[in-house]
């Protein structure tokens, strides 16, 4: 056996002979670049393509980090549960960068494609995508009406119900916080886990709780600071896919016959984690005189 590492290398590799290299096996780049089919001769489709497949993969990496952090918390490892998730903070940055790769994007550009993808495979709309909706499921944010789309894919149809009768990651961090001795109301954690979440004071109480005493409580705290870091890049990326409809579709009537703006505005105000974000009205000390009035009173 040859001592020179390069030669080792081309002995060990198993794609020799497969007409692959090391790199192309592993990363599967011929099947993935296969995948951009274009409906339309439009210059920038495979732009568009190329946004909403990365966008995918980005959402499909989030359900697995999500879920990794889950079991973590049910093994009681906050410490690792905490390290996954940082990462999901971490995939929320190229998911919004990557909305500039399409802003050159105007009304006539985006229906010269949508057009002729009518035309070969139907009106769509991208509440059929399903990763998104199970990341959101995960994230807690429970809507059942969302369902109705995937009939046509009983598979995923399928997958999606039982996320929703499932915890979501909020559902877990309240089932830790009730083992660790949080006073978590039971009547929560039964609950019926495919309906919507209602916040409650008693959740709302252990983040106030928590945060109060951050020498005490710093790893609960650090938790709370990357699950609102995690509600802030998903609430990021609806306002851009917000502004991204107003710049190529104006108030155009969408999917459901409503305008698609005016659809989408409702969905800004669901933010994962709410008690985490309602305790905050009450997390620190104010002044008692607000350091303003005392100036103009020439205190
Ligand atoms: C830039 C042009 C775009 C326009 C005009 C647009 C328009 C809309 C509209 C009107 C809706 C509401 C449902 C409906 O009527 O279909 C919607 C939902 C949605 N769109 Fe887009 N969209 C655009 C780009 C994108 C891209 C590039 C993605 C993915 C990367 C995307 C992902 C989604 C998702 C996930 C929803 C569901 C949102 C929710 O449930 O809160 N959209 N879009």
């Amino acid at each position: 056996m040859s001592n020179n590492p390069a030669s080792l290398d081309i002995q060990a590799s198993s794609s020799h002979g497969t007409g692959q290299t090391p790199y192309s096996a592993w990363m599967q780049t011929d099947a993935l670049h296969a995948l951009q089919r274009t409906v339309s001769d439009h210059p920038g489709e495979h732009a568009w393509i190329t946004h909403v497949q990365v966008s995918e993969l980005y959402w499909m990496l989030i359900i697995k980090e999500i879920q990794t952090a889950q079991a973590c918390l049910r093994a009681d490892n906050l410490r690792e549960a905490h390290r996954t998730l940082r990462r999901v903070v971490a995939h929320h940055a190229p998911l919004q960068a990557i909305w500039k790769s399409i802003e050159w994007m105007t009304p006539s550009d985006l229906f010269a494609m949508l057009s002729c993808a009518v035309a070969k495979y139907g009106k769509d709309t991208a509440l059929q995508g399903w990763t998104y909706r199970q990341m959101v499921y995960l994230l807690g944010i429970k809507q059942s009406q969302h369902l109705e789309h995937f009939v046509p894919q009983p598979e995923r149809l399928a997958q999606l119900r039982k996320v929703l009768s499932e915890p979501s990651l909020y559902d877990d961090v309240l089932a830790y916080f009730s083992r660790i001795g949080r006073s978590v109301p039971t009547s929560l954690l039964e609950r019926d886990l495919s309906a919507p979440y209602s916040p409650s004071k008693e959740i709302e109480q252990i983040w106030r709780d928590i945060y109060a005493d951050p020498d005490k409580n710093i790893e609960l705290q650090q938790l709370g600071e990357t699950l609102a870091d995690i509600a802030e890049g998903f609430t990021e990326w609806k306002h851009r896919h917000l502004m991204a409809t107003r710049r190529t579709f104006g108030a155009r009537p969408a999917y459901f016959g409503t305008e698609g703006v005016a659809w989408l505005m409702p969905t800004m105000n669901e933010i994962p984690f709410p008690e985490l974000w309602s305790a905050r009205t009450f997390i620190g000390d104010p002044p008692a005189v607000c350091p303003h009035m005392s100036k103009a009173r020439g205190a």
